[in-house]
């Protein structure tokens, strides 16, 4: 019963700062650097999203839901800046993403419907574990096929 949320919280936790700053450092494709620091910004609406739920920030519905309409944002913007097969050494994306970019779409609107699904769902702090196993649920769903790990 509590397995699925508590996996999930650890993904959240698991793309914290330091992980962050390292990814995208010397990163000489413009293409390359500006998909990152989009995935960056989702990494950095999830961890508000966690840390109100771990207590370490108050829990502030209108900052919550905030980071929830950024991440749908985000979601939509993903097909669009990863259209282009551009490559870095430092790219961690997978080159069937581009072979399969029907797939990739598609889990992009999977995180959109999840964002939305979750601003029907938050009316208190503890909506926030739920949220967060299915949002980071999602993450992990494309980061898995298109991501090196
Ligand atoms: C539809 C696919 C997809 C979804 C959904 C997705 N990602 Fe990503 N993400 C990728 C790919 C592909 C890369 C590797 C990009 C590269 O290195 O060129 C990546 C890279 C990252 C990175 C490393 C960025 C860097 O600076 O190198 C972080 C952090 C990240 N994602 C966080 C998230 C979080 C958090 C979510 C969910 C809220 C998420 N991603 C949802 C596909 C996705």
């Amino acid at each position: 019963m509590f397995k699925k949320p508590i996996l999930g919280l650890m993904f959240v936790t698991g793309i914290g700062a330091a992980s962050l700053a390292l990814a995208h450092g010397g990163v000489k494709n413009p293409i390359v650097m500006k998909r990152m620091m989009l995935m960056s910004s989702m990494a950095e609406n999830t961890k508000i999203l966690g840390q109100m739920l771990k207590s370490q920030t108050p829990f502030d519905p209108v900052q919550a839901m905030a980071a929830l309409d950024a991440l749908s944002d985000l979601a939509h913007k993903t097909p669009e800046a990863f259209k282009n097969p551009a490559q870095d050494p430092k790219s961690e994306a997978k080159s069937t993403l581009w072979d399969e970019f029907d797939t990739f779409t598609a889990l992009s609107d999977d995180l959109i419907q999840a964002t939305a699904t979750a601003k029907t769902q938050l009316k208190s702090q503890t909506d926030l574990r739920p949220i967060l196993a299915t949002i980071g649920g999602q993450c992990k769903a494309c980061h898995s096929k298109y991501r090196e790990k």
